[in-house]
């Protein structure tokens, strides 16, 4: 069983009134705190040594700047000749230190997960904002050997904070308006390296939850003829998030400066903070492709995952050629704002447990909660 701790149960108490709109942050939290204490939980910088030793970091760092270079290359901020490259050997030494990395299991899919999306590298589908090319690097914490036959799945929220696919209130101004596009969501397979390859955007923020991403890692699925893909499991439930510095900086360009919505920082959401604890590192590396953000960026990220883990995420809605429309067993039962059990639960019906829960934590009346933001 899960160990409430007392900062958990501070972290609880204190987001019991905000989170996701139409979604379960108390859930999400329990879950994570779980994946923490999971005896077998293992980093991917516990394969660091196998990583180096494999020529895998020298290998991948190589590749990174290659492709940063030819990202700069093609949009005309350096010539071909020009590629500057860092000692491997300090690269490696210094792999894990400050990796940007996540592992297996878990954060949340959230109450916006469209399952049915297509595979495809380039998922702005016309939404404007910081363009960021994204590589997720999948590496197997149990063999510490990259995934390659993964697929990673990614969504986020527009430029002014509203999700593609889904109706509800909180996600922009309720209306139906996005539900009809799928932009800023897809797939991509992991190649020979274990890079999943995608063209979107630095997510907008919206009330009550940091700026972040959503990736899901699929094993064993089949690739569909209207490409999608069926069946198979999911080992990884992740957010990924942005450093704040950066972050203030895309949020002071057009068309993030026209976000009406308030924001939250990253060391006032939990679900980052948890996303820290246990040496982990879920902040996006991002260069910069020119010389200011418009230019576009390139941004990274080591994914450790357990291939045999299996998570269930509830999908709300599915992408169909129609647009998007709810999923069995969908939490939301219409549209908009039917987020049937939201709160405890997540879209199932309130158990015994929960409500031991809201007991603990609402035992607790003195949030230890700011030992939390210097972590
Ligand atoms: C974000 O999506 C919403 C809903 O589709 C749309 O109204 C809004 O204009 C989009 N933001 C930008 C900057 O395009
Ligand atoms: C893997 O990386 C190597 C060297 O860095 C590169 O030459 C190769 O093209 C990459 N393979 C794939 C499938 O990305
Ligand atoms: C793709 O094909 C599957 C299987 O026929 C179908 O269920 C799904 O709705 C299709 N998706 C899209 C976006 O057309």
């Amino acid at each position: 069983m899960v160990q409430i701790t007392q900062a958990l149960a501070a972290a609880l108490l204190a987001t019991s009134a905000v989170g996701h709109p139409g979604g379960n942050v108390n859930r999400d939290i329990l879950r994570r705190q779980a994946h923490l204490d999971h005896p077998e939980r293992r980093t991917v910088q516990s394969c660091k040594r196998d990583l180096v030793a494999s020529g895998w970091v020298r290998e991948q760092h190589m590749r990174r700047e290659a492709r940063l270079h030819e990202l700069r290359v093609a949009a005309g901020f350096a010539k071909p000749h020009e590629l500057v490259r860092r000692n491997p050997v300090e690269v490696e030494e210094t792999y894990g230190e400050a990796a940007a990395c996540t592992i297996d299991p878990e954060a949340t899919e959230g109450p916006y997960w469209v399952s049915g999306e297509l595979i495809r590298q380039d998922i702005l589908t016309g939404e404007k904002g910081a363009v960021t090319h994204l590589d997720i690097n999948v590496i197997d914490t149990t063999s510490c050997k990259p995934v390659t036959d993964a697929y990673v799945e990614m969504w986020g929220s527009n430029s002014t904070g509203v999700y593609t696919g889904v109706q509800a209130r909180g996600n922009g101004d309720g209306s139906k308006s996005a539900v009809t596009t799928n932009a800023l969501r897809g797939l991509q397979p992991t190649g020979a390296n274990g890079t999943a390859t995608f063209i979107t955007l630095i997510p907008g923020h919206y009330v009550g939850r940091a700026n972040h991403l959503h990736t899901i890692i699929h094993h064993g699925a089949t690739k569909l003829p209207n490409n999608t893909i069926s069946g198979g499991t999911i080992s990884h439930v992740g957010q990924f998030y942005v450093e704040q510095k950066f972050l203030a900086k895309v949020e002071a360009t057009a068309p993030y400066n026209t976000n009406k919505q308030v924001q939250t920082l990253n060391a006032q959401d939990f679900l980052f903070q948890m996303g820290k604890k246990g040496g982990e590192d879920p902040v996006l590396k991002i260069s910069l492709i020119g010389n200011k953000i418009e230019d576009g960026l390139y941004a990274t990220m080591d994914v450790g995952v357990n291939p045999k883990a299996k998570q269930s995420p509830q999908p709300v809605n599915l992408w169909t050629s129609a647009g998007g429309v709810a999923a069995p067993n969908s939490p939301w039962t219409g549209y908009p704002d039917t987020c049937k059990y939201c709160g405890f639960g997540g879209g199932r019906p309130p158990t015994k447990r929960d409500a031991e829960v809201v007991e603990e934590v609402e035992e607790d009346p003195e949030p230890e909660v700011l030992e939390w933001t210097d972590q």
